[in-house]
């Protein structure tokens, strides 16, 4: 379970998170929504402690991982998350394959025997195949997107972060990743936080959605809840939101 308390966070006094309380069950898919800029990545970068909170706590499996200072028990506390950034964040001097494997070597205890073939498996599930040997630079947005996918999901983590998983894939592929995303939960139990703009995606998808506005998150339900929502809230967020 991750839970938040008074999750607060700001740059250069400017207020990114102002006080995040929440509660994710295991095996849940989390919806955050909200405007650019509005402080979703900052979330989940401070869950993994990417960005470092200024105040707060962030209870994940009990443990309160703002008072984890030691380098190994840190290590061992990121292994129970994969991370899909929303930039890709691949290595350009690695090829396709070398770069899925990548997080096999760091966070799993798979013997490097197995590491192509487990990769390959993962390629294969984001729709990807016979594109192990080609280089970053070489791929579409979309393939890059896929492969930061799959990378994210090798280790087959306790905990998922998807930062805007389907921006720059085409209806089908985003169907795809979807189901994927939907599987990865029913059969292996993963709990999911999904950041997305693309309403149809966290409201396919999430069993709770969470809108984050003006540092909180100021509307928390389930799709149906926030559909039948009348909060002005609401209504402000989907005013503004091209996409809604
Ligand atoms: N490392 C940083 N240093 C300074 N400011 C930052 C940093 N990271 C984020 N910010 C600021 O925090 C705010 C929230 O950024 P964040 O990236 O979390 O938004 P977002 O909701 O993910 O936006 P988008 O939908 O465009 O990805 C922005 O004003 C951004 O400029
Ligand atoms: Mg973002």
């Amino acid at each position: 379970m991750i839970k938040t308390e008074s999750l607060r966070k700001s740059f250069s006094g400017k207020t990114v998170l102002d006080g995040i309380d929440v509660e994710i069950s295991d095996g849940e898919i989390f919806g955050v929504m909200g405007l650019s800029g509005s402080g979703k990545s900052t979330f989940i970068k401070c869950l993994v402690r990417l960005v470092n909170p200024d105040g707060g706590r962030i209870i994940v499996d009990g443990r309160d991982i703002l008072k984890v200072e030691g380098g190994v028990e840190m290590a061992r506390f990121r292994r129970k998350f994969g991370y899909l950034f929303q930039e890709g964040a691949l290595f350009d001097s690695l090829n396709v394959l070398e770069n899925v494997c990548f997080g096999l070597r760091y966070l799993t205890d798979i013997s490097p025997g197995e590491y192509a073939r487990v990769a390959r498996e993962k390629l294969e599930l984001v729709g990807l195949k016979g594109v192990e040997n080609m280089r970053i630079s070489e791929l579409s947005g979309g393939m890059k997107k896929r492969v930061a996918l799959a990378r994210a999901i090798a280790a087959e983590p306790k905990y998922m972060l998807y930062d805007e998983p389907t921006t720059g894939l085409d209806p089908s592929l985003t169907k795809k990743i979807c189901r994927l995303i939907k599987e990865m939960q029913d059969r292996l139990g993963i709990t999911s936080i999904i950041v997305t703009h693309k309403v149809e995606v966290a409201f396919s998808l999430s069993d709770r959605i969470a809108i984050l506005m003006n540092g909180k998150f100021k509307v928390l339900g389930t799709p149906e809840e926030i559909r039948n929502s009348t909060s002005p809230i609401v209504k402000e967020f989907t005013d503004r939101s091209e996409c809604f």
